[in-house]
């Protein structure tokens, strides 16, 4: 049976344009109950750890820059079949492949600023999560 928790960053871009609002009643409106959540800003080196498995992609300098540039809010999300359910309402990672009425189709720019990320399994989500949240952050 898959988990229960995903984790999500609403990117530099999503925040820059002021969608926070907008895509936090997205999330909370399709079910998922937010169990921890922070505005931050990740350095460089927390960049660079957190996509350590994209590091030889020619696109690794570009990622880390954007998602330096500016803050970012972090959560952790419950729902039933988080992971799954969580990339179906995100869309794909490329906003041109999208389908209609997910949140990258509605708010993001191009694959690089895509605007949200999303746990691709159950062990990322906890990885992703005790990353960003101590065990007391998170409810
Ligand atoms: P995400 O899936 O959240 O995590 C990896 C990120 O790498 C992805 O979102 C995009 O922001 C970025 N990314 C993936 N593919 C490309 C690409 N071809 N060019 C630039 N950035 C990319």
């Amino acid at each position: 049976m898959s988990g229960n928790r995903t984790f999500t960053m609403i990117k530099p871009d999503a925040v820059e344009a002021g969608h926070i609002g907008a895509i936090l009643d997205k999330i909370t409106a399709a079910g998922f109950k937010i169990v921890a959540m922070k505005y931050t800003q990740l350095s460089r080196r927390d960049a660079q750890e957190f996509y350590a498995i994209h590091k030889e992609r020619p696109f690794f300098g570009e990622l880390v820059d954007f998602m330096t540039r500016g803050p970012i809010v972090a959560a952790v999300l419950e729902k039933d079949n988080a992971v799954e359910d969580f990339r179906t309402l995100i869309g794909a990672t490329n906003p041109a492949e999208a389908a209609e009425g997910t949140i990258r189709k509605l708010y993001a720019r191009s694959i690089g600023e895509n605007a949200v990320h999303g746990s691709d399994s159950d062990e990322n989500a906890a990885i992703e999560s005790a990353f960003h949240f101590s065990g007391r952050e998170v409810f």
